[in-house]
């Protein structure tokens, strides 16, 4: 009966969004942990899959599977039919012009390093500035880094204040005519912060400087149209919106992507091939070398094919709801602290607990079936911008219910009496 009255009134909260119904479609979630059902709050980490992406993954495997762009049997050009036919939706999606400028790629990561050693050491030298903000995932740092040891250009990081949000006044003091390039996330996968980037875009381009967004934390919540934030690249992984692990992907300016060398030389990359000389593929082969995750692909469209299909004023709402009920349940108990209490938030609550070690938080929400992540989430300046080691980190997706999130809180109340 209890579990009823909680269906009940999961939809009643949820404005009509039927998040019980959503659950069906995602078989690991009715698993128990530990003898307890799963509370699955890591999301920002990675987010589950429907049963449409993994019958996606199983039918090419079992009735497709072969090699793209190179056979003339059927099975490969059923393949490379499914694998394009992806690439298109992923266009439709982020609403790029042309799907010459979807570069499939491992991830997020892969994406960024894409566009540091191909744009970045072409067109950076000695003296440019990179500006990047003081909440980037390491994969907006390190890449950089990187290249600034190979071209002798200087990071410049822009301060976030003490809700974590971007101080738009250091943004524009840095922007100067030694700014080379931008490199921002979207929403910030430690904080939740949405960052207002089509702003910070605009402002970049009135200097001629271009943009880069990681979109990683962005895709799982957000309608992203990349003409509308006329950002000239755009970077996500399919694993964190419902998609297979080890794809993603890069979308880039034509016009930018046309003047970059190739990231990777090899197969697929190529159009002629002598000792002498080699003439690249179009875009955007040119920069997929090799053979790529194929089945991650077409999986990929899947996962795209599940999000359409839903109501995203009601999912938006149902998330804000999720993240306003967990953070005034969370604030109320003794001795925590919301680390991140931007404005404008999506999907993520980090927290600390007095006198407890993150990962003993973690360990004890676990025993409760509790998944979360703890630690200093990748993204280590900002801990030390808050003076915490690490943190707990709630992050949720459109099937967590508010049940759940009271889970976690009972949990948390478990977890100061083991700590005394
Ligand atoms: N970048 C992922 C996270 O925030 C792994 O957890």
């Amino acid at each position: 009966m209890k579990a009823v009255s909680h269906l009940a009134e999961s939809r009643a909260q949820s404005g009509g969004f039927d998040v019980m119904r959503l659950r069906e479609d995602f078989p690991i979630l009715k698993q128990k942990v530990h003898g307890k059902p799963l509370v699955y709050l890591d999301n920002g980490a990675t987010s589950q899959k429907p049963q449409s992406v993994i019958d996606a993954l199983n039918h090419y495997y079992t009735a497709e599977n072969s090699n793209i762009h190179r056979g003339v049997h059927h099975l490969s050009e059923r393949a490379t039919a499914a694998y394009e036919a992806a690439r298109e939706k992923i266009r439709r999606y982020i609403n790029a012009r042309s799907d010459r400028e979807i570069i499939y790629v491992r991830g997020t990561t892969e994406g960024i390093n894409l566009v540091t050693q191909s744009y970045g050491r072409s067109f950076l030298k000695s003296g440019d500035e990179i500006i990047v903000s003081a909440m980037e995932h390491h994969s907006n740092i390190v890449p950089w880094q990187i290249l600034c040891e190979q071209v002798g250009a200087k990071l410049r990081v822009i301060p976030i204040n003490h809700d974590g949000e971007i101080v738009m006044e250091e943004y524009h003091r840095l922007l100067t005519d030694r700014t080379k390039f931008v490199s921002m996330t979207h929403v910030s996968n430690a904080l939740g912060t949405i960052v207002p980037v089509k702003e910070m875009v605009a402002s970049a381009h009135a200097l001629g400087v271009p943009v880069l967004l990681d979109g990683a934390q962005a895709v799982p919540h957000l309608r992203v149209d990349v003409q509308d934030l006329d950002c000239d690249f755009y970077a996500f992984s399919g694993h964190k919106m419902f998609g297979p692990t080890g794809v993603g992907v890069l979308y880039g300016r034509a016009e930018l992507l046309e003047k970059m060398p190739p990231y990777q030389g090899g197969g697929d990359m190529i159009s002629l091939v002598t000792f002498e000389k080699t003439h690249y593929n179009v875009l955007p082969y040119k920069f997929e070398a090799g053979t790529p995750h194929i089945a991650g692909g077409i999986g990929l469209g899947a996962a795209i094919d599940y999000l359409l299909a839903l109501d995203w004023n009601a999912l938006a709402a149902h998330e804000h709801r999720l993240l306003s009920y967990a953070t005034d349940l969370l604030t109320d108990i003794d001795g925590v602290r919301i680390i991140g209490t931007a404005k404008e938030k999506a999907g993520v609550l980090s927290f600390v607990l007095d006198h407890v070690h993150a990962h003993d938080v973690g360990t004890i929400l676990d025993q409760e079936g509790v998944a979360v992540r703890a630690g200093h989430h990748c993204a280590m300046p900002v801990m030390q911008r808050f003076g915490v080691p690490a943190t707990t980190r709630a992050s949720f997706a459109f099937y967590n219910t508010t049940e759940e999130i009271d889970v976690l809180a009972q949990a948390i109340h478990r977890v100061r009496k083991v700590f005394g």
